[in-house]
């Protein structure tokens, strides 16, 4: 079992560069799926490696159930891990692979057996265990590397993108099993990546980084619908987002020659918190626009292209000298024009400088 805290970690690996890590806080209850999100070079693999005790933490404290880790060896920590780039010894089979930390660690025959027996069952590895890495497909190697981390019966388990090397349908895959895994074993589980969608059905909790900083952390419904700030509003959602900079005029948006009406709450809110006469973001997502005036006004739309997304095509245009994203049912040329209407019901306000949610207290 494993309750994690982390008081305002920071991590910086050359005194010449800024910090990599700057204020990590969270806390991790017993049994989460948290997955860990953000852009490339955010800081994410320096986080689980200083959780794994493989890099020092520069400064703040963490926390293993109660216990202080900072300066306890990684072998004594009971954390497995799962690498970016997992690697099997290539001259060992499935079965020598799987029981590779168990050896380390001096378990008996019979117990290895056991453990490895079970592994392979619970990930469809029963038929393979006799194989060597380079016999296996992708899916097969990168649930032998999973069968190492979860033999080990740790505290916590570590996975640093663990499906990037796969192709799209076995990533989906792999996705539903690591979940089932999960529901079957229950171990506190830190998984990386930085593709949003993975993050989104996979997280019991979601922690977004951003350059170092912890953006937003929620379930995913609650930081889909909620974002705390512009750059959580812009990664999480795919397609992303639509944001604009507007000016509130006390009642209406207006940008360009356009004026969108919002909600009697909406006005209050923006009023009361002192937004009359100032410049704004308003955001709403792709599929909160409709074609047509389903919610009343109706704005012009100049298409720049269609893109087909399987059942239905992600129109990219131009609305009053912004990008804007949309969801139609046709493809649509580029210069045909398109009236749509916005379901204000789902806007997003945020502040122009902080870039945080404006939201009701
Ligand atoms: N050993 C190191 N020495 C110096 N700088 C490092 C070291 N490891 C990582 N960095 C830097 O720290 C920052 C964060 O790197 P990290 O690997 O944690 O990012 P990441 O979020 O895992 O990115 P990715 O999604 O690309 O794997 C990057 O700017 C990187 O260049
Ligand atoms: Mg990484």
């Amino acid at each position: 079992m494993a309750h994690l805290h982390f008081k305002h970690i920071q991590k910086q690996y050359s005194s010449t560069d800024g910090p990599v890590i700057k204020d990590f806080n969270m806390e991790v209850e017993d049994g989460e799926f948290i997955v860990l999100v953000g852009p490339s070079g955010c800081g994410k693999s320096t986080m689980l490696k200083m959780i794994a005790g493989l890099e020092d933490v520069t400064a703040g404290e963490f926390f293993m159930n109660g216990t202080k880790m900072n300066s306890i060896p990684s072998k004594d920590r009971n954390i497995s891990m799962v690498f970016q780039n997992y690697a099997l010894y290539p001259h060992m089979t499935v079965f020598d692979n799987i029981a590779f930390g168990l050896k380390i660690k001096k378990t008996s025959k019979q117990d290895i057996k056991e453990k490895v027996e079970d592994a392979a069952a619970v990930l469809g590895l029963t038929d393979y265990l006799h194989r060597k890495p380079q016999s296996l497909s992708g899916g097969q190697r990168q649930r032998t590397a999973l069968g190492r981390a979860i033999v080990r019966d740790a505290d916590l388990l570590l996975m640093d993108e663990p499906l990037s090397n796969l192709d799209a349908m076995l990533r989906i895959k792999m996705r539903k099993e690591i979940i089932q895994l999960h529901k079957r074993l229950k171990t506190t589980t830190i998984y990386v990546t930085h593709d949003q969608t993975e993050a989104l059905t996979m997280a019991s909790r979601i922690a977004v980084m951003n350059q170092g900083e912890m953006m937003q952390t929620g379930t995913p419904q609650a930081v889909y619908k909620s974002p705390e700030n512009l750059f959580t509003a812009k990664f999480i959602g795919s397609p992303a987002m639509n944001i604009f900079e507007v000016f509130f005029d006390g009642s209406e948006l207006i940008i360009g020659s356009s004026q969108i009406p919002i909600s009697k709450s909406a006005q209050q809110m923006l009023a009361e918190q002192g937004y009359t006469q100032q410049k704004i973001y308003f955001g709403i997502r792709p599929e909160n626009i409709h074609p047509g005036s389903l919610h009343a006004e109706s704005f012009n739309i100049k298409v720049r292209v269609s893109e087909l997304l399987g059942s239905e095509y992600l129109i990219d245009g131009d609305f009053e000298g912004f990008d804007i994203g949309i969801k139609a049912n046709t493809p649509l040329q580029p210069g045909d024009n398109l009236a749509v209407s916005f379901d204000m019901s789902h806007a997003h306000y945020f502040d122009l400088n902080s870039e945080q949610r404006i939201d009701h207290f």
